[in-house]
């Protein structure tokens, strides 16, 4: 917890979007009056037929139903392409940067239209219609921005799979939403290595079936194997398609896109978001958040595989006519110096990154980083898990040079977009707290039981009224979508964040209190990786938590039981490793596994998780009352086993 207060600089006070005065009204009014606040804000889009209603919203137990503007009509994609073409149709709405610092391009707003409208008449061509599924499984190539507003234009939905997971994973998630198209590329490009997307993809669908099109975007040029009728050459069918598309007029609440994200408990759930309140709120938390000006440079570190790819690459920036930077590569390739690097050749103003690309560059020193100017840079930003205040402090001094101020954004796949911040004009600024709630979100921490708490106080984060970029619900499984969020807490969004809140009002996310780790900003669930190994044949039962990680903010310690007469070694933990990361993706992989001959267990048999997870923290002191344990003697075995952290 650092004391350490970074006061607004003068000179942002008078040019930023929002200053202190303007977010204390601002803020109490959009809390007291939704509806005329909200209506306000939802004018910042283009509607084809403008809503008289803005929200209607109940979290009531059994009738979850969530809807903003929900008689208005609007088009995504025109929103964000075809309405900047008067205005800005040649300022670049994308600057690639490729894997290879010689690989760079600029796509300006008219080409943007262009390659859009083209891929949109090439997914009609092949029978794609409104409210049909899209998978994209793609690269960080500029086509994948095309796909996502192709699908929008058409009033398809898409589902982006990021790159690093594996055929199975593609293959569950082709399934939970019956996509007859995919949209790939023959390789992607990472740090210099080829990742085998075209080659993932036919084995997914080979698992899957059901898919009648695969549309592959030639990226390496490799030799691919090719299934006549089912597959398409990308530059083939928009060479051959009008680059004329008139956008479909969706209603506010159609679909937009669904997203798989881990949850603590089964498969991964597909997170659905909608069109009006989802653009409107990307697009205004974009702009004040990150203080876009026309002109600006923004560089947003994601992966469109991820909600802030979607959010803060896509569809935020390009609503307000942005120049968003896209970016295939990864920080240390060729060298540590990369992003900085980046950053002076494209003159980026607006650089937004995770914790863990900062703790790891960091670990490398800070000449990396000193030798590039950066003198375009005017303002940082951090998301995907808490920011530890060193961390911190480093983005701070040496990657801003002390004149940037940081916003450490709160936010997670269901919400759209962010929801506690502080806006650079107005938040004086405490390095590792995400600060104050946006406009119209209503952050409370509750107890165990539900009692809100009030004033300085940690609890569970609830948030307990909605936000236009609100998810509406688990693609095809509202009562997941009651029981995940709404359950725990009647009346309130759930988050599975744990949080504290200082005397000043700032909330302190401290991290998940459920079961899904954080593993450098990538959600996963314990239950995943643990239906993983169980389904090795040489393991009888595994039980996985979250430890402290230096660079990755959690590793994932897996605790692991072997069927009998297995001996477990090195050989056998690397076998395992190598299982799981070919299973679901590398992101799943164990940082650590111990053998167990018994797991701590109630005497009805449940896993007493909460003295696996101290074990693994190092907390040996803190185990907690183990006496009803069915057999108190497995925890001394487990301590004496436990793995050193790496
Ligand atoms: C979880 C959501 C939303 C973008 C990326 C992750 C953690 C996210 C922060 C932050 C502390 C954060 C939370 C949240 N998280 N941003 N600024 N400070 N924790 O999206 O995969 O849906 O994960 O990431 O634990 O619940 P996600």
């Amino acid at each position: 917890m650092s004391e350490k207060l970074h006061t607004v600089p003068a000179e942002w006070a008078k040019r930023a979007h929002v200053d202190a005065a303007k977010y204390d009204a601002d803020y109490a009014r959009s809390i007291q009056d939704p509806d005329g606040f909200w209506g306000e804000v939802g004018k910042r889009v283009d509607w084809i037929t403008p809503y008289t209603k803005v929200k209607n919203v109940s979290y009531a137990p059994g009738n979850v139903s969530i809807k903003w503007y929900e008689d208005g009509a609007l088009n995504v994609s025109a929103n964000c392409v075809d309405r900047h073409l008067a205005t800005r149709g040649d300022q670049v709405a994308i600057l690639w940067e490729g894997d290879d610092p010689k690989d760079s391009k600029a796509i300006t707003y008219r080409e943007l239209h262009e390659q859009v409208g083209r891929l949109a008449n090439a997914l009609k061509s092949r029978g794609v219609k409104k409210g049909d599924r899209v998978t994209i499984y793609l690269p960080m190539i500029p086509e994948a921005a095309y796909a996502m507003l192709a699908c929008a234009r058409i009033g398809a939905v898409h589902s982006i799979v990021f790159g690093g997971f594996s055929p199975d994973s593609l293959a569950g998630r082709i399934e939970g939403c019956e996509s007859k198209v995919v949209i790939t590329a023959d390789e992607g490009l990472r740090g210099g290595r080829k990742v085998p997307l075209k080659a993932n993809t036919d084995a997914a669908i080979a698992k899957a079936g059901g898919v009648d099109t695969v549309f592959v975007v030639t990226r390496t040029g490799a030799d691919v194997a090719w299934t006549e009728g089912r597959d398409v050459r990308y530059e083939d069918a928009v060479a051959e398609a009008s680059p004329d598309c008139e956008p479909e007029a969706m209603n506010a609440e159609d679909p937009l896109f669904i997203l798989y994200t881990s949850g603590s408990t089964g498969k991964p759930k597909g997170v659905l978001h909608t069109t009006g309140g989802y653009l409107v709120y990307a697009s205004y938390t974009h702009q004040l958040i990150f203080d876009y000006h026309d002109g600006d440079i923004y560089w947003c570190t994601a992966d469109v595989g991820w909600v802030t790819g979607h959010s803060y690459i896509v569809y935020g920036p390009l609503a307000n006519g942005a120049t968003t930077l896209m970016f295939e590569g990864v920080p240390n390739y060729p060298s540590s110096s990369r992003f900085w690097e980046v950053v002076d050749k494209h003159k980026v103003n607006i650089f937004y990154t995770a914790p863990t690309a900062i703790r790891a560059l960091m670990s490398g020193g800070e000449e990396a980083v000193k030798k590039t100017s950066r003198e375009s840079l005017r303002l940082l930003g951090s998301v995907g898990e808490p920011i530890n205040p060193e961390a911190w402090e480093w983005y701070y001094r040496v990657v801003g040079d002390s004149r940037c101020p940081i916003v450490d954004t709160w936010w997670q796949t269901e919400t759209g977009g962010i929801l506690i911040t502080p806006l650079p004009g107005a938040t004086d600024l405490k390095p590792g707290s995400a600060t104050k709630p946006f406009f119209g979100v209503r952050p409370e921490l509750v107890d165990a039981e539900g009692k809100v708490l009030e004033g300085a106080a940690e609890g569970n984060l609830v948030i307990a009224d909605s936000w236009p970029g609100q998810m509406r619900t688990v693609y095809g499984d509202h009562k997941r979508f009651e029981e995940t969020y709404f359950s725990t807490y009647p009346n309130k969004y759930f988050t599975g964040d744990g949080c504290r809140r200082d005397a000043d009002g700032y909330y302190w996310i401290t991290g998940r209190v459920d079961d899904v780790i954080n593993v450098s900003g990538h959600r996963m669930g314990t239950a995943e990786v643990e239906s993983s190994l169980v389904a090795h044949e040489k393991v009888s039962e595994a039980a996985v938590v979250g430890y402290p990680h230096d660079i990755k903010g959690q590793g994932i310690y897996a605790y692991v039981t072997l069927m009998s007469g297995v001996e477990g070694d090195d050989a056998l933990r690397k076998e395992l490793i190598a299982w799981v990361r070919k299973d679901i993706g590398p992101i799943a992989a164990p940082d650590l596994i111990q053998f167990a001959p018994g797991l701590p267990k109630t005497r009805s048999g449940k896993i007493m998780r909460r003295i696996l997870r101290k074990i693994a923290e190092d907390e040996f002191g803190a185990l907690g009352d183990t006496s009803t344990l069915a057999d108190p003697g497995v925890v001394d075995d487990l301590i004496d086993h436990r793995q050193n952290k790496k």
